[in-house]
This record gives C-alpha cells, sequence and structure tokens, in this order.
C-alpha cells in the first residue's frame, strides 16, 4: 500500500518543546524528512515522554507549531507522528511541501515512477498534481477512510456512537434536535435500525415498529419524525391501549357537539391535531377491530369524519405505528384485519431486544449512568467491576428501560463512590411477556396479571416515579395503565402522579 502522505528529504530547523511551567524544556534538534503526517527528526537527546509541540521553521511561511508524538527511536533518529494539524498549520506545512515536490523525479509516494505529463502515478496511482490548489482538499478525501480505518483499532465502542452522531448532526447538519445523540448503540443491529431511521424519513410511507417492551419504538418514532420534512409540524403520539375503548374513536378522530351525552362542544380529534406532521400510533395492536376499520378507510382516502359529523375532513399525516405484539399471528387469528396489517406492513423497523445488542448493554449503561448523574449532581466516580460483569451477564427482559430505570434506582441508593449493583435487584420477580425471566406458572396473560398485581402491592399503589410499579416493571406508566385495563385491575387512587 502506498503511503498516505507523501515525504520529503530536507533539512530544516526545529524545536521539540515537553511540559509547561518550571518543567517546559526545549531542545534543538534538524528535521530531515517531513510528510503531512509526521517526520523524521536528527540531534534528539532526550525521548519525549508524552505528547510534545514541534515547532519547525518554514522558508517562507515561517514558523508553525504542531502537536506530536514519538513513534520510535533508532541510533540517532526519531520518527515522530503529527496529531492532526489545524488548517492554518497545514497549508502552511503544504505549501512548503509543494514548493519543493513540483522538482521531484521520482513519485514521493512509492519512491518508484513518476510520469511528470500524466495526474497519477504510474506506479502507485496516486493523484500528483502537486501544483493545484485542490490538490489538499483531494489528497485528504481520498485517504480520509485510510486515516480513519488506522484510529478504529484504537476507538472504544462507545466514542463510534459520539462521533457518528457527531458527524450527521454538527458536520451534515441533519438534524440539530440531536435526538439521534439520544439513541445510542453500536451493535450492528442496532446501526441497521439508524440506517432504516434515516431511510424512513425521506419517505412518506407509513411505517411499522415492532419490539418488546422498552426496546425503543417510541424513540424511534419521534427520530423518524424529527429527521423528516415534517420536523416542524406536530409529532402526536397517541396510546391505543391506554385509552379506553369507548373514548378512543373521538379521541383519535374528534367530534362534534352534540354527538354523544356530555359532548357540549365541537372537539378536534388527535388525527386534526397532526395535521401536517406525523401521529404515532402506539400499542397499534389493542387498536379495536371497529377503528380498525376506520384507520383503514383514512389509509385510502386520507380523509376523516368526527363522531356525529357529516362530512369528511382531508388531513395529511403520516402515521408511524408500533407494538410489541405478534401482528402476524393476530391477522391469523383474525384478531388483526390482514388488510390494515398489509397498508401498515410497507416499511417495518424491528427493534431487537436488549439481550441480542452485546456490548450495548455497557455502552447504554454509561449513557444513563451520565445523563442521571448530570440531573443529579452524582458523587459516583463509575461502575464497579462486579456491576459491569451483572450488567453483561443479565438478560434484560424489560429491555433499556429496565436498565435505565434500575440504573436510576442504584444511583439514588449508592453508597460508595463507584456504583454497585445487587444482583438480587435485578433478579427479583419483576419480569413480564415473554422475557426469559417468566416465571414459569399459569399462561403468559396469568403471569402478568400476577406480577402486575406483585408490583402494586410492594409500590404501595404508586404507579409513577423511580420507587413506582412502572418503574418497577420497566414500562412506561401509559402502558401500565393499558394493562390494567386489560386484566380488569382497577386504577389505583393515589398513583403518584
Ligand atoms: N438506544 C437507546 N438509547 C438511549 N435511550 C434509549 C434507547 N432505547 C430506549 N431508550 C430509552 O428507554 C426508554 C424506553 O424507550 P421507548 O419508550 O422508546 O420504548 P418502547 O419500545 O416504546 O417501550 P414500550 O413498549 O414499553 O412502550 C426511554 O426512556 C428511552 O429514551
Ligand atoms: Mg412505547
Amino acid at each position: 500500500m502506498p503511503r498516505l502522505d507523501i515525504r520529503l528529504k530536507t533539512d530544516l530547523s526545529a524545536t521539540t518543546v515537553c511540559g509547561t511551567g518550571p518543567e517546559r524544556t526545549e531542545e534543538k534538534v534538524r528535521c530531515k524528512e517531513l510528510s503531512l503526517s509526521g517526520c523524521l527528526l536528527v540531534g534528539l537527546k532526550t525521548e519525549p515522554q508524552s505528547i510534545f509541540a514541534l515547532s519547525l521553521v518554514l522558508p517562507v511561511q515561517g514558523r508553525i507549531e504542531l502537536a506530536a508524538e514519538l513513534v520510535k527511536t533508532s541510533r540517532n533518529c526519531a520518527v515522530v507522528r503529527f496529531f492532526f494539524p489545524n488548517r492554518q498549520a497545514l497549508s502552511s506545512l503544504w505549501g512548503y511541501m509543494r514548493r519543493q515536490a513540483v522538482e521531484l523525479d521520482i513519485c514521493p509516494y512509492c519512491g518508484k515512477g513518476l510520469d511528470g505529463a500524466r495526474d497519477t502515478c504510474t506506479v502507485c496511482g496516486q493523484y500528483l498534481r502537486f501544483t493545484e490548489n485542490s490538490y489538499l482538499d483531494q489528497h485528504l478525501q481520498a485517504t480520509f477512510p485510510d486515516r480513519i480505518k488506522d484510529r478504529l483499532t484504537k476507538l472504544d465502542p462507545s466514542f463510534l456512537q459520539q462521533v457518528i452522531a457527531f458527524m450527521d448532526n454538527n458536520i451534515m447538519g441533519l438534524n440539530q434536535e440531536a435526538s439521534e445523540e439520544e439513541f445510542v448503540g453500536t451493535a450492528p443491529a442496532i446501526l441497521k435500525v439508524f440506517d432504516m431511521i434515516r431511510r424512513a424519513a425521506s419517505t412518506e410511507m407509513n411505517i411499522l415498529i415492532l419490539g418488546e417492551s422498552g426496546t425503543g419504538k417510541e424513540l424511534t418514532a419521534q427520530a423518524i419524525h424529527e429527521k423528516s420534512v415534517r420536523k416542524d409540524k406536530p409529532f402526536i403520539i397517541v396510546n391505543c391501549a391506554a385509552i379506553p375503548d369507548g373514548l378512543l374513536e373521538a379521541e383519535l378522530f374528534g367530534y362534534e357537539k352534540g354527538a354523544f351525552t356530555g359532548a357540549v362542544a365541537s372537539k378536534q380529534g388527535r388525527f386534526e391535531l397532526a395535521d401536517g406532521g406525523s401521529i404515532f400510533l402506539d400499542e397499534i395492536g389493542d387498536l379495536p377491530a371497529g377503528l380498525q376499520a376506520k384507520l383503514l378507510r383514512f389509509l385510502e382516502d386520507r380523509t376523516i369524519e368526527r363522531v356525529g359529523g357529516k362530512a369528511g375532513r382531508r388531513i395529511d399525516v403520516r402515521i408511524i405505528a408500533a407494538t410489541n405484539c405478534d401482528l402476524a399471528a393476530m391477522v391469523k387469528k383474525q384478531n388483526f384485519r390482514n388488510d390494515l396489517f398489509f397498508r401498515l406492513n410497507s416499511f417495518t423497523i424491528g427493534l431487537p431486544p436488549l439481550r441480542e445488542r452485546g456490548e450495548d448493554k455497557v455502552i447504554l449503561a454509561k449513557y444513563f449512568f451520565t445523563k442521571i448523574g448530570r440531573a443529579e449532581q452524582t458523587h459516583l466516580a463509575g461502575f464497579s467491576e462486579a456491576a459491569l460483569r451483572t450488567i453483561r451477564s443479565y438478560d434484560w427482559p424489560g429491555n433499556v428501560r429496565e436498565l435505565e430505570n434500575l440504573l436510576e434506582r442504584a444511583m439514588i441508593v449508592a453508597e460508595s463512590n463507584v456504583l454497585d449493583i445487587d444482583p438480587s435487584w435485578i433478579c427479583s420477580p419483576l419480569p413480564l411477556g415473554e422475557g426469559p425471566g417468566v416465571r414459569a406458572r399459569g399462561s403468559l396473560r396469568d403471569q402478568e396479571k400476577q406480577s402486575i398485581l406483585d408490583a402494586l402491592e410492594s409500590c404501595g399503589g404508586k404507579i409513577y416515579g423511580a420507587d413506582g410499579a412502572a418503574a418497577r416493571l420497566g414500562l412506561k406508566p401509559t402502558t401500565l395503565y393499558g394493562k390494567l385495563r386489560k386484566h380488569g385491575i382497577r386504577s389505583p387512587k393515589n398513583d403518584g402522579q
């Protein structure tokens, strides 16, 4: 592989500067070879132990200062690597090198061919038109992947996510709200989700998001909306399981005055409120049959009719639906309309459960630690080794929300300056649904009901808050309310809100 940079013989005076204040030392050396990313120094008597400043005197451009580190030494010579210089230092460096490069008779990359009449070296194929003003930009663009690859092995995966988000938000300017910064993950399956979010955002298709409870379905819906052209218009969330069946139609489609007892004035529904933007139909599997038909009609003619209304109203809304149910199985059992399923299923994003995201468990834990720590001004310095082992080895049936809730609780009760996680906290019988921790008695439905009753009892009927039943079960309070309704459990009077 040819070198990334052209390397030239030089004889420049240079000074290495190590340390600061009373510990500062300087040494005069000669720079005998120079490239855009490093040089060869001769005459260095003491080896700098860490990063040092290298001051180079260029004949026309004058003195430039670069941050550098020692790569290796042999006899009187030291090979030095530069940390990528700022634009000004880089153009001074290039200005000097470019003048020398025009007189070359061999390729400064591979040291072999050079065909002055051509643009590129006949041997290594590098672009050689050093006199062109665009050379530096072209050269940087061509060598960028190799430069990044060289640094990749040294990068902590959690930084990779930050780098990608930084590129998207700050360099590409894709999303000023930075919602993706709050969407953490480096597992291949999550990177695929990020990619699908981008693709989904650029279309007007209906989107169906599937995933277990707490895997980030709402976060995904929000990210799609925020990256779409509709981002400045409303994003309306409807949890179909949390609104009683009898009220859902009026809530979604609005009603006219006098449509039913208590309808003293007309009211807009959530579809109308979302006009121009997106509507997120969460827990779509809980949509009653009558409303499935009404939603299908909307998808066909983009018109809604208020309850008690006579005329349809055209509404421009993009639908994003989500569920943790197996919709295909519901279709087979005729609990969900086949035609509606096919309309919604045209662009599906599947969120992987946390147990399948490998090191993301720890990356997410560190993310929540920082986020909660900032809000609570924590004294904690980080995780104990045992806590990280517990996080890695647990299956997290409540997924990301369970991890977030657990960290919140653990950080509140922490006494030492490192965060410990008592394995008994997460092995308590909390899981709902099909998680691996589900107790092996009764039907799934019975187990779910029993888990909810247990949680309500141990939280004194409190639903909200870090010590409420929703947090304990790894659910959102609205989701828990939906489940209370489903199991016919009476809502507590004092829910802690
Ligand atoms: N990849 C992620 N990065 C950061 N936070 C996340 C991630 N995934 C989920 N979360 C957080 O976890 C919590 C649960 O996410 P969300 O509400 O989107 O899940 P959900 O799948 O809609 O859950 P449910 O099925 O219970 O409604 C939220 O606080 C969310 O911000
Ligand atoms: Mg949700």
